[in-house]
């Protein structure tokens, strides 16, 4: 139901049926999402968080609403929540579902990095890229969506199915110890993310101003986590790297590939319109350290996750690690 009034809300949690939608809700065995949405008075009444833990006990899922600007023009918390987070926990109710058609990462336990690292300079200022994580997030529901455990470790607020382990942190070496402490029980590592490859050698405690004059930043080189994880790699596991190149693409690809010991390097050309960062589609080469290269054309990032996926299990099935075939 979205959006779900007070009015909405408080009918369907006493069981009251006055009218078709209301007496669907009744009669029905399917899931139910409920989207509130309402002025932020009413969200905040305690009559209507009652009634939702009421429905929560009896299975209904909530989503959440926003703070935003409201119908009346106000801003407060009761908008609706976006689509996007909608469509996030509509997916996964589907996909927690016996129905769902593809399940065929059931039983691999799969890790996923997402977002640009931010290394601090002072306590407001950082290094960063450009990175969203929308890729990354991606490939985690998708490999979710397919069955598989999955560990997110990402940099971004981005919403994630409440299935997916989500693991928050911010600098290269937090990405670091957080993928290294649980690679090794993992069957499947996407190192999505834009880990910074320089971060400050002294970070100020206090904010750095202005009137000091510009700060002689001295750089050193992070740990890159991908070839860590690459010069470690059991036969068991399947280790795909990204790379975002402007120029000499599959040359640079190619050789991070080979230098890093990935099976599988995903490759985007960010100087190409519509490719890569803050854009919802991407275009990509999948580079294969043991089969043809695979040219993925402009499509919206969870058809790329997709196809990454395919490619994977293409993988496993060559070494005979698909899950059917050897675990
Ligand atoms: N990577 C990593 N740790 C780093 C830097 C990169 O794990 N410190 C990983 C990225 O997550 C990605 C792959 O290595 O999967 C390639 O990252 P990229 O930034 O394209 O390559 P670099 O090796 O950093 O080389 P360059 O920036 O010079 O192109």
């Amino acid at each position: 139901m979205a959006p779900a009034t007070a009015s909405l809300i408080s009918a369907y949690a006493t069981g009251y049926s006055h009218d078709l939608l209301t007496n669907t809700l009744l009669a029905t065995r399917a899931p139910v999402l409920v989207c509130p949405a309402m002025h932020t008075e009413m969200w905040d009444h305690p009559a209507v968080q009652d009634n939702l833990q009421l429905l929560k006990r009896r299975g209904v899922v909530i989503v959440d609403p926003e703070d935003g600007r409201l119908a009346g023009g106000d801003i407060g918390s009761g908008r609706l929540a976006s689509t996007e987070r909608i469509l996030t926990q509509v997916e996964h109710l589907l996909s927690s579902s016996s129905s769902s058609p593809q399940r065929d990462f059931s039983g691999l336990n799969v890790l996923v990095t997402a977002g640009g690292t931010r290394e601090p300079i002072d306590p407001v200022r950082f290094i960063g890229n450009r990175s969203s994580g929308k890729q990354g997030h991606a490939l985690a529901e998708e490999a979710h969506a397919r069955g598989a455990v999955v560990t997110l470790i990402t940099t971004t607020q981005l919403p994630t199915s409440p299935a997916i382990i989500s693991v928050a942190v911010d600098t290269a070496q937090q990405m670091h110890d957080a993928v290294m402490s649980r690679s090794s029980t993992a069957d499947v590592i996407f190192m999505a993310a834009a880990v910074a490859d320089f971060t400050p050698s002294q970070i100020a405690t206090q904010k750095l101003k202005k009137r000091d004059g510009a700060p002689k930043l001295e750089l050193h080189s992070t740990v890159d986590i991908l070839a860590a994880l690459g010069s470690c790699k059991s036969e068991m596991q399947t280790l795909v790297g990204f790379a975002a190149e402007t120029r000499d693409v599959q040359l640079n690809a190619e050789q991070k590939l080979r230098e890093k010991h990935a099976d599988l390097l995903v490759v985007n050309d960010v100087a190409a319109p519509g490719v890569g960062f803050e854009f919802d589609t991407n275009e990509v080469v999948i580079l294969s350290a043991t089969a043809e290269h695979q040219f993925v054309p402009m499509t919206d990032k969870r058809s790329i996750a997709a196809a990454v996926l395919d490619a994977v299990l293409s993988t496993r099935m060559a070494q005979q690690l698909a899950p059917s075939l050897g675990e």
